[in-house]
């Protein structure tokens, strides 16, 4: 398998997932029962395993190391593990409106900030560039 062709999965994959979100969270936050179709339910699940498997197969080829010799990638994993608790809060967990819009914002706030340490591979994300 091409290297390029995977990491250009691997980026669109994200796309995907943030798309996605911001469908469900559009939804979600003014009550999240409102997000009853099936589609928008499984569809996300599926794209951002097919986003983190990608990922893993990216590092290992390139043997970079998160926790290991890769800080940028460090900071993508925390980043990522952030999105996923965050934004959970944003569209399911919230108890009010009010957090559930303040969750949706900071999820892509975070996703943005995962996107600039992979674009610039650098903790600092977008700064760095
Ligand atoms: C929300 C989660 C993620 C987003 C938004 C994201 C985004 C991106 C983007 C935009 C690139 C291309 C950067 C460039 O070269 O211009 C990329 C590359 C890469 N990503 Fe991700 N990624 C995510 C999760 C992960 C995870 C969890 C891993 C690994 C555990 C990972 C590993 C990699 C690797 C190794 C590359 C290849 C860098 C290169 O060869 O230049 N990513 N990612």
């Amino acid at each position: 398998m091409s290297y390029l062709a995977v990491k250009h999965a691997h980026m669109m994959f994200a796309l995907i997932s943030i798309t996605l979100f911001m469908l469900r969270a559009w939804l979600a936050v003014p009550s999240p029962a409102r997000i009853n179709n099936k589609l928008l339910k499984i569809l996300p699940h599926v794209n951002d395993t097919l986003l983190l498997a990608l990922g893993v197969w990216l590092a290992v080829q390139s043997q970079q190391i998160p926790f290991g010799n890769s800080p940028w990638l460090t900071a993508k994993v925390i980043g990522l593990v952030l999105y996923i608790v965050i934004g959970t809060l944003a569209i399911k967990r919230g108890k009010t409106r009010g957090q559930r819009l303040g969750a949706a914002l900071a999820s892509i706030a975070i996703f943005a900030y995962i996107y600039g340490a992979a674009v610039s591979k650098s903790p600092l994300s977008w700064l760095a560039l």
